[in-house]
């Protein structure tokens, strides 16, 4: 799939107010702590990241064959060797894309929080947040474009849910869909990728995304959960309806059916294998595992939310301890820091080794002092 065949650009349509705080002194000790945080953890993805690990571009995240959720049906036996090869390809290349168009939603939902939100410490912390989503699409673009070589348009779901956040003028809706919704399901699948996929780029690049991501997870929470505390119920009622909506949305979200469609499959049938298949079934509920203990601590957890996750399978996920997912998200980025350091001294190492190797067998010591 190429660029050619979509316009340059989507225009959304611009909502709501850019707001000005005339409250310079005013500030949430645990946001501005938050937005010093995103100005120390600032990093470069051109140097951070091992850009010249190899990835196959048939399959970029390198996973094994029984993780197709066709993988076992009729459909998967029939198909000829080729044929499995192009679907593997066009899956990767349609979830780093996903992942692509997501991150710029982010980029463009953090810029309009910096000049929607109220308070001067949202807006600090929003600033940094869009330098961390702007460096998330500069390291899918280069993925998707060096390391794969093919592009997907973005998904209708995930589109539609873009647009209703940033066509409302409520500053929160946008966060809510965007931060918590959104980015909630993708850091899962992040998370699933960075620890399953056998790829090494794949793993470090979702690695120190996640790590930028656990900030934006917490600034979700504290903003949103002192502004839904002052809300009235008819208020949270509705961010409660748009919460589930978005919820059924992104599940669907994820059954890539458009991968079949483009490569002429019999979608019908693939997406009854998709709705069977036990390990897409496992994903799925995995997929919301961020959301659910989120949605809870914010305080949008009445019996409308509550039903449907019971009805998606997906009510425990709520006793998930947010903390220490986080501090492990932290955690496996400083390890990745670790052991890149460590393979870099091995290097220097030896290079030194070698040069003093090199000084001692062919150059006479008199000379050099010459
Ligand atoms: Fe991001
Ligand atoms: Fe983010």
């Amino acid at each position: 799939m190429t660029a050619t065949d979509r316009p340059a650009t989507w225009d959304v349509p611009l909502a709501g107010a850019t707001r000005f705080t005339w409250d310079y002194d005013a500030g949430r000790e645990r946001l501005l702590g938050l937005y010093q945080k995103g100005k120390d953890k600032q990093w470069d993805a051109r140097t951070r990241i091992d850009w010249d690990v190899e990835v196959d571009p048939d399959n970029a995240a390198g996973m094994p064959d029984s993780f197709h959720p066709l993988h076992g049906s009729e459909l998967w036996d029939r198909m000829p060797e080729s044929a499995r090869t192009e679907l593997v390809r066009d899956q990767n290349s349609w979830l780093f894309s996903q992942f692509l168009h997501g991150e710029q939603g982010a980029l463009n939902v953090s810029a309009r929080i910096v000049e929607s939100v109220p308070d001067l410490d949202s807006k600090f912390y929003a600033a940094t947040q869009t330098m961390d989503e702007a460096r998330h699409v500069e390291i899918f673009a280069r993925f998707v474009r060096e390391k794969i070589g093919a592009e997907y348009p973005i998904n209708r779901d995930l589109a539609r849910l873009l647009e209703e956040s940033l066509s409302d003028g409520r500053w929160d809706l946008p966060y809510l869909g965007m931060q918590v919704l959104i980015e909630g399901l993708a850091l899962a699948a992040f998370g699933l990728y960075r620890d399953i996929a056998p790829n090494p780029l794949v793993k470090q690049l979702l690695a120190y995304v996640m790590q930028d991501e656990a900030r934006h997870v917490a600034f979700g929470r504290l903003a949103l959960k002192d502004y839904y505390a002052e809300l009235t119920e008819k208020e949270r009622a509705e961010r409660e309806e748009f919460v589930v909506e978005g919820c059924y949305l992104m599940r669907e979200r994820f059954k890539g059916l458009e991968v079949y469609e483009r490569l002429g499959l019999p979608v019908a049938e693939c997406a009854a294998y998709v709705d069977r298949s036990e390990v897409f079934l496992l994903f799925q509920s995995h997929l919301l595992s961020r959301i659910v203990p989120v949605v809870r601590d914010i305080g949008l957890w009445g019996d409308r939310v509550r039903d449907a996750y019971a009805d998606m399978g997906v009510l425990d996920h709520a006793k998930a301890d947010l903390e220490e997912l986080m501090r492990q998200d932290e955690q496996v980025a400083e390890t990745y820091d670790r052991e890149r350091d460590e393979r870099e001294l091995a290097v220097r190492r030896a290079e030194v080794e070698a040069a003093i190797t090199l000084g001692r067998g062919d150059e006479p010591p008199a000379r050099n002092a010459g």
